[in-house]
């Protein structure tokens, strides 16, 4: 496909991808032993087959050190330099400090900054634009972007709605600076809608939610159907708008990358939108719904498959508690 610089006068990109599941599968067979579910309804109403757990002593900084180490060893890259980290999650190890500052530690990065942030299944891609800003302001010039869950940890085993749903994992990417060849990053879109936040969350310090009928218990609690109808309802007009910040059609993107909630839903974005499912890459079939790790892992999955290459445009849209959704068009290099 035709190489097209992209706008928005970018000198950030992406030069290298590492991730990380936890070695434990859980089955959907496991989950009949568990509530009242069946693989098969499982598999047509979302596609997951199965999904990786986090160990009990595994968190989300060790998911996130380990998809670090898998980017070094892969792309050669040392991260010692690194200006900044930020790390997408829902299960921080800690309220504070925060999973990136484990990161730090672990890699002994002397002089960095390092922060978590919160935009749940979106949080990746909103941590790629921030990348995206402090390297295009010339302040920053190397930031690791890391989106690492244990969503297994916040999830209520008893509910059938929401137990056959997420699973653990981490992939992190390198943004670095490159002001010869700009223009691997280009196009943005946001979409917030707070007062939607009740149909996904998790019980914390307010009780505000608690008496509606989705009840949590410092678990996650989702309204699913609801969810499902507002994301087929707004994504597809996110698409058209990365495309036309950057005059571009669909036949302009190689590889569509939205977050990997459930295959059923992502058919009916591509359905709606016109966009080809054959050019989308998802990750939920053996990993189940990894918040804001499910990106990386969908982009790492299209490398391993042979199917990215060097020079392919991406979409990448996440979306989830909030409501958020945000979405960019970015190269890879
Ligand atoms: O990552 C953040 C963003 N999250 C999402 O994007 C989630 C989006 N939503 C979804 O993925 C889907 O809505 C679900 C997979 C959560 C649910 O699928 P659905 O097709 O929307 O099912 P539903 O909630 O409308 O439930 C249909 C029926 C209900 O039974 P009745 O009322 O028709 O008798 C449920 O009780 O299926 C029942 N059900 C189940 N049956 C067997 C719900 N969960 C299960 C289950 N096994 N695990």
């Amino acid at each position: 496909m035709n190489h097209y610089p992209l706008t928005g006068n970018s000198s950030a990109k992406l030069t290298g991808i590492g991730t990380y599941v936890p070695e434990r599968i859980l089955t959907n067979c496991e989950l009949e032993q568990m509530v009242d579910t069946n693989d098969e309804w499982i598999v047509q109403r979302t596609g997951i087959s199965e999904r990786r757990i986090a160990g009990p002593h595994e968190y989300s900084s060790d998911l996130a050190v380990q998809a670090v180490i898998d980017l070094q060893r892969r792309f050669n890259k040392e991260v010692d330099d690194v200006d900044f980290i930020i790390v997408a999650t829902s299960t921080a190890d800690y309220s504070f400090p925060s999973t990136a500052t484990r990161i730090q530690d672990y890699f002994e990065i002397k002089r960095t900054g390092a922060m978590d942030l919160g935009a749940a299944c979106a949080g990746f891609v909103y941590g790629l634009h921030l990348a995206n800003a402090m390297i295009s302001s010339g302040l920053q010039r190397k930031i690791l972007v890391v989106g690492t869950e244990t969503l297994s940890k916040i999830t209520d085993y008893t509910d059938r709605s929401t137990c056959i749903l997420f699973g653990d994992g981490a992939g992190a990417v390198l943004v670095e600076a490159d002001t010869e060849n700009p223009g691997f990053y280009g196009s943005s879109w946001f979409l917030t809608e707070g007062g939607e936040g009740r149909q996904l969350y998790r019980t914390a310090l307010s009780e505000e939610w608690k008496d509606t009928q989705l009840s949590g218990n410092g678990k996650l609690v989702q309204n699913g159907r609801e969810v499902y109808k507002w994301a087929v309802r707004n994504i597809p007009e996110g698409m058209q708008e990365l495309l036309r910040q950057n005059q571009l059609g669909f036949d302009d993107i190689d590889w569509f990358v939205p977050h990997s909630a459930n295959l059923r839903m992502i058919e009916s974005i591509c359905e709606k939108s016109g966009f080809p499912i054959e050019r989308t890459l998802y990750s939920m079939v053996h990993y189940g719904n990894t918040s804001a790790a499910s990106i990386p892992l969908a982009i790492d999955l299209g490398i391993k498959q042979n199917k990215l290459q060097s020079g392919d445009s991406l979409m990448l849209i996440g979306f989830g508690g909030g409501l958020v959704a945000a979405g960019l068009i970015v190269r890879w290099n």
